[in-house]
């Protein structure tokens, strides 16, 4: 999977001005504002899927469902957790609702209700590869999926090149070197290498900035 594939994905971001996602002790709800969270709601309306990794599942506990039901004009996203190991509780949020496809790299749990399992190839870090869960999900003729979670899962997602688009929401407020980024680490050691996006608009979104870039 490529940038040139046809599958629309988008990195969604939401920070503070100096692209941190969460203080050091973890507390991160809310950076930006209502308006910020409402657009962020449509955007899930209009993707076919919303990925996250186990790390927001744990942290947040997120529904990852369009709400209000007045966005929709159809079903609700399909819900995407990447868990290598197995970890999801069966007590989360994200299990109410369609079931929820769970990508990991092996092992077995009989606890967990209403996911459908996908045993998927590991990385070279030995997690989930991202590479391999896009081309499942455009096997399965997904067309849209949007990326809702921590830097570890932006940064693969960057890493693999399947990110098309990123919606960025920046709060006016500043967090600092010890919160946690948005994007963890790429592994560059050339600047002619780094993921480079064209910026296509940039708005007002509360008292937030709200920044789009289309992959080149
Ligand atoms: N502001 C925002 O836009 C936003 C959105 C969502 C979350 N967050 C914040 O992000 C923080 C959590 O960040 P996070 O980085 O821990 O969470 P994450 O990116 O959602 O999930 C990371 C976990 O995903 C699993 N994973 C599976 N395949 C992976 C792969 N190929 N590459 C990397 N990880 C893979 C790893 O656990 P295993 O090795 O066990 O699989 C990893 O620890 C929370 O504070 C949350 O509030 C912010």
């Amino acid at each position: 999977m490529t940038a040139s594939s046809p599958m629309r994905v988008t990195l969604k971001l939401a920070t503070s001005l100096d692209g941190r996602i969460a203080l050091a002790n973890g507390q991160s709800q809310w950076i930006t504002g209502p308006e910020a969270r409402a657009e962020v709601h449509r955007m899930r309306a209009d993707h076919e899927a919303i990925l996250t990794g186990i790390g927001t599942v744990l942290a947040d506990d997120p529904r990852m469902t369009a709400r209000p039901d007045g966005v929709l004009s159809g079903a609700q996203p399909q819900r995407i957790v990447l868990d290598s190991q197995l970890r999801l509780p069966a007590s989360a949020d994200i299990l109410e609702g369609p079931p929820v496809w769970v990508f990991h790299t092996g092992g077995a749990r009989s606890d967990l209700e209403n996911v459908e399992l996908f045993e998927t190839e590991a990385d070279d870090s030995g997690r989930v590869s991202f590479a391999a869960v896009m081309t499942c999900l455009a096997d399965r003729g997904m067309k849209s999926v949007m990326i809702e979670a921590g830097g570890a899962i932006a940064a693969a997602a960057l890493r693999a090149d399947c990110v098309t688009r990123i919606e960025w929401f920046r709060a006016p407020r500043l967090i600092g070197g010890e919160g946690r980024p948005c994007i963890a680490g790429l592994g560059l050691e050339e600047l002619a290498l780094a993921p480079t996006f064209n910026r296509i608009s940039v708005r007002a979104c509360g008292a937030d900035l709200w920044e789009t870039y289309q992959k080149g």
